[in-house]
């Protein structure tokens, strides 16, 4: 199913394996990597839906998790931006992978956690899941490829309590097989949040998880940039791609960007309580980084302040 998509993509793999996220922050930060500060707030309202429809927290697989960016921007105030900015020190980047890893343990911490879901990550890279494990930002991790194996007891207990599975940029290099392996495992009906390129064909996965009940939605109201094109070759490859599906890539790729599509499935009789219209809610502009909004200059007896409103 992915293959033409695949091709057309320019490869990114080797930021993948590595012992940190140094090279994955700089070199997708300079391509204006977008998609998870834009998937956190979508995230963010599913796992409240899922509060309000279950009464308990979800547990949450990330799956094609990388460095475990999804669970880290979900956990805390953070964006891509000031982890990539962070990286761009110079001092940082004559550390030691294991330094970083001393210093991102640390940093995180820093941070008051605002959701209290669990999460799992899962990823085909060991090393990309050795480094959120080391750093705290996820609670269990899983270094496995779905689309070769089956998973062994170890992992299928890891996995036996997922509520909601989310992704970015995952689904292409993942197929239906990963969601069939997943599903066979998982105890729960989970929710999927899937984030997928517009090359990438999701109606395969949506029929897999239709086979369990779930329903899939697509966000027709809007389109998420993942990030700029590598460069006028990967446009080129990608836009033809597009055409030949009949996609029109006006005013998405065709302005440089790579645009990805949000589906929502879901258990049939509680997507039919709660349309995803209803369930999600874009706000454009809401991730910039301008930092705090609603700041208010005032006094405090004596003192000038500038305490942050909610
Ligand atoms: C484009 S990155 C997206 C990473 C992260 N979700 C993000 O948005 O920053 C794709 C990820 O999929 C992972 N991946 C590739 N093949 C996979 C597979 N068969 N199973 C799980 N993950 C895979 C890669 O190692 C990589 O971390």
């Amino acid at each position: 199913m992915t293959s033409a998509g695949n091709d057309a993509k320019a490869s990114f793999d080797e930021l993948y394996a590595q012992a940190d996220p140094r090279n994955y922050f700089s070199v997708l930060g300079s391509l204006d990597y977008a998609i998870p500060d834009l998937a956190k707030p979508i995230i963010r309202q599913v796992a409240a839906a899922f509060r309000a429809v279950h009464g308990r927290n979800a547990t949450i697989l990330d799956l094609g998790s990388s460095y475990g960016v999804n669970a880290a921007l979900f956990r805390y105030p953070i964006s891509v931006d000031m982890i990539r900015r962070r990286y761009a020190r110079r001092e940082m980047m004559d550390l030691t992978s294991e330094e970083v890893r001393t210093l991102d343990r640390a940093f995180f911490a820093s941070w008051p956690r605002v959701q209290p879901e669990r999460i799992i990550a899962a990823d085909v890279s060991p090393s990309a899941i050795d480094y959120a494990q080391s750093v705290g930002i996820i609670d269990d991790g899983i270094a496995y490829d779905f689309e070769a194996e089956h998973p062994t007891p170890l992992v299928a207990e890891k996995l036996s309590d997922v509520d909601l599975i989310i992704s970015t940029g995952t689904v292409g290099y993942v197929t239906e097989k990963t969601f069939d392996a997943l599903l066979q495992t998982t105890t729960r009906a989970p929710w999927v949040v899937s984030f997928v390129l517009r090359m990438f064909d999701y109606e395969p996965i949506a029929a897999r998880l239709e086979r369990d009940g779930l329903t899939t939605e697509k966000l027709r109201s809007a389109a998420f940039v993942q990030r700029r094109f590598y460069d006028e070759n990967e446009a080129k490859q990608v836009i033809g791609v597009l055409r030949s599906k009949g996609i029109d890539p006006a005013g998405l790729e065709s302005e440089g960007l790579l645009a990805a599509e949000l589906y929502v499935s879901r258990p049939k009789d509680q997507a039919a309580v709660l349309p995803l219209d209803w369930l999600v809610r874009v706000v454009s502009g809401r991730n910039l980084s301008f930092g705090a909004r609603l700041v208010h200059v005032g006094r405090e007896g004596e003192r000038l302040v500038a305490p942050l409103k909610p």
